[in-house]
């Protein structure tokens, strides 16, 4: 990644930095040993701010002030509010802006005082992890098709954090693993940016197969013809109109020799047109992060490969591009499925669930202990959710229940809808065992999950509908505009508590 997180036990006394970053609380508003020290070489610049209530300490509050003639070019105080009232989120908020402060500021280094963020609500490990991931991930930028002014795009290089000398060792391993993370997201970022006439499915089959060979994963992939000659016409139906043509690629990683494999499955629309059933312009525009679930797999197998959880973990990522031409599917349609169910077609645009319904059905074949598959499937998870959270269904309390516990530590927010029984009706066919959609638009991510359901058997299998969380229309926080990377900070919690 362009940017290295370092840690350091040095007094922050003796810090020479572009910046140093404090953090305060509201109502704790004190200087230890060390920033006295620090202070009255500032000429008490903290002390003033304090005391001239020029800085409260207030949530979202960060003051900075330039300093002369120090070894430290500037200060930077950051509010965390009232103690009581702190939460992990909220840290990560603070930290991201005051990254892309200090970057606004052009400035190319700073360090930030550990200690200055201890408080009684959460652990070292958790607040050192997410202060780590929030500044790496804040300043992600994607700059790789400018061409233009590059030396004004305004660049931070390196973070120091200050620890205490006994905490140097854990610390450092904290923030190894919470940037192995931080890089999986930031290069999930960059594939699902990368425009769809060059991120085509051959291309993301290609960039995961030398992620395999970096890392040592095992790699196999499916071309058109094998993927024509194995029965998967829901998938070819989709594929098949478009000259880029699909790859459905499988990448494995072994970290408990005798268990069964826990099967990611991502959803790799490399453009969504809608098909014959044509998005209109402004729904088609952005349509390049239908790949992100796929996208997010590949990294999610390459941060596996680095943190090695004792899990085995199977990857596949479903390829493919949602195109108009003369042999495009149609409504009316009526397509065999992988599994053998017959799938009458309502919509072209209800791609995601096709290319997906053959892939769940062909990953039975690891005898996975479970499946999660990870799809932007539906936009009713942005009219039910918002574009923070996204809805998380399937067959399996537990599976479910192990994904919300990783939502809570990973901070990806998750949010439990039904696949009742009464919903199975709604996509009754006339023609076919069951079409892939009902002709209203009724509990849209629903019955995208109820579709899906047939296709894996009695395996547990949960289904994460990012189709609001993949992208975001506005920076904020720690997430800036574009992709997100949603989704791979959650699995990769969910893996390692396997
Ligand atoms: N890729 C889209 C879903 C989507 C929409 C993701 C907006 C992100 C933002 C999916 O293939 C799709 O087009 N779904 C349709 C389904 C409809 C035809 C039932 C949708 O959500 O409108
Ligand atoms: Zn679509
Ligand atoms: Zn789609």
């Amino acid at each position: 990644m362009n940017i290295k997180i370092g840690i350091t036990s040095e007094n922050i006394a003796e810090i020479k930095d572009g910046c140093i970053a404090i953090a305060f609380f509201e109502d704790r508003l004190n200087l230890n040993k060390d920033i006295e020290k620090l202070d009255s070489a500032l000429d008490d610049a903290i002390k003033n701010s304090i005391t001239n209530k020029l800085f409260r300490a207030q949530t979202d509050e960060i003051k900075t002030s330039y300093l002369k003639n120090q070894g430290i070019k500037c200060i930077a105080l950051i509010g965390l509010g009232k103690e009581k009232e702190f939460n992990l989120n909220k840290l990560m908020d603070s930290v991201s802006n005051l990254s892309k402060k200090l970057r606004a500021m052009d400035i190319k280094s700073f360090s930030i005082y550990l200690d200055s963020f201890s408080n009684r609500n959460f652990e070292f490990n958790a607040y050192l992890e997410k202060i780590t991931q929030a500044v790496a991930l804040s300043l992600y930028q994607f700059t790789k098709f400018k061409t233009k002014d590059l030396d004004k795009i305004k660049k931070i290089d390196e973070v120091t954090i200050i620890v205490d000398k006994n905490n140097y060792d854990k610390a450092s391993r904290i923030a190894d693993e919470a940037m192995i993370y931080a890089e999986a997201v930031n290069k999930t970022r960059d594939l699902i940016n990368t425009p769809p006439n060059i991120a085509t499915p051959e291309y993301v089959a290609n960039y995961a197969k030398e992620i395999a060979r970096k890392n040592g994963l095992k790699f196999t992939v499916l071309d058109e013809s094998q993927i024509e000659k194995l029965g998967m016409e829901c998938y070819m139906a989709v594929a098949r109109a478009s000259v880029n043509k699909p790859r459905m690629f499988i990448l494995e990683y072994k970290g408990n020799n005798n268990e069964k494999p826990i099967v990611l499955v991502g959803k790799g629309l490399t453009y969504d047109t809608g098909g014959i059933n044509t998005k209109p312009a402004n729904y088609m525009a952005n349509m390049k992060d239908d790949k992100s679930g796929a996208c997010s797999v590949i990294h999610i197998m390459e941060a596996c490969a680095k943190l090695k959880p004792k899990v085995n973990v199977i990857g596949i990522g479903v390829m493919a591009e949602n195109a108009i031409s003369g042999n495009a599917y149609k409504p009316d349609d009526v397509l065999k499925s992988y599994s053998g169910i017959t799938v009458e077609v309502i919509h072209s645009d209800a791609e995601g669930r096709m290319v997906l319904a053959d892939a769940l059905a062909y990953s039975l074949k690891f005898n996975p202990k479970a499946i999660v598959d990870i799809a932007t499937l539906t936009g009713a998870a942005i009219v039910a959710l918002g574009y923070f959270a996204s809805p998380i269904m399937g067959n399996d309390e537990k599976l479910i229940n192990s994904i919300k516990k990783a939502s809570e530590k990973s901070l990806e927010k998750v949010w439990q809808f039904p696949l009742w029984d009464e919903y199975e009706e709604l996509i009754k066919s006339d023609v076919a065992d069951i079409k892939h959609l009902n002709s209203d638009i009724d509990a849209g991510s629903i019955i995208g999950g109820i579709f899906l359901k047939h296709f894996v058997k009695d395996t547990p299998w949960a289904h994460i509908d990012i189709g609001g969380a993949a992208w975001a229309k506005q920076e904020k926080s720690y997430k800036p505009k574009g992709a997100t990377g949603f989704g791979v900070r959650l699995l990769l919690d969910f893996l390692r508590e396997q």
